[in-house]
């Protein structure tokens, strides 16, 4: 994916380099999901030819990260399934657009990789992610109850059929 200028900022998928930019913005954001750094090479590290392929995407203004998006595709019996595991923006940079294009930065990677849908659970008292997901096109498919800890907190699972284009 090359560098495209998207309302003044640009969006790419991450590398090594841009980990501790991902981590710092990451560890600053409550709701969002945490993993060790470990977590974050491993996931640069699948290929293509991989059961499991996994990408950060990463938006940027003036070189600056502003948000990044981890999603994971995952290939079993034929099946090409999806899931947006994480999505974050820095506080300072909200309301501007970019939640939502790097949802669908996400879509697009999701549909290279020929998935058919795509998947996410986000905690159900999380109304600005779920209005996102909501106008992004995925539709509430269940409630797990008690799925998250400190707080705990139920689950809201969402699903996204895409169209390949
Ligand atoms: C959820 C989050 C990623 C949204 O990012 P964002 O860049 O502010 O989102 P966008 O500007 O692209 O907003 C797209 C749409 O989402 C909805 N939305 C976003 N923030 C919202 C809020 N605080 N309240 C209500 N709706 C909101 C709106 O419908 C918005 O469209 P609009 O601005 O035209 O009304 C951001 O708030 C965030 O990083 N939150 C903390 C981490 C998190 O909760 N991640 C989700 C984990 S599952």
């Amino acid at each position: 994916m090359s560098q495209q200028p998207i309302l003044g900022f640009t969006i790419r998928p991450a590398t090594v380099h841009d980990l501790p930019a991902v981590i710092a913005l990451e560890r600053g954001i409550a709701e969002a999901a945490h993993w060790p750094e470990q977590e974050y090479v491993a996931m640069l590290q699948t290929t293509p030819e991989s059961s499991v392929q996994r990408r950060i995407l990463l938006a940027e203004r003036y070189g600056v990260l502003q948000g990044y998006a981890v999603a994971k595709v995952l290939r079993l019996a034929g099946e090409v399934n999806a899931e947006l595991e994480n999505l974050a923006v820095a506080s300072s940079a909200r309301r501007q657009g970019i939640g939502r294009a790097l949802c669908e930065a996400v879509m697009d990677w999701c549909r290279e990789c020929e998935a058919g849908e795509v998947a996410l659970e986000v905690r159900i008292g999380n109304a600005a992610a779920i209005q996102l997901y909501q106008q992004a096109g995925f539709r509430r498919t269940a409630l797990r109850r008690g799925y998250y800890l400190q707080p705990p907190e139920d689950a809201l699972l969402m699903k996204l059929l895409l169209q390949q284009e």
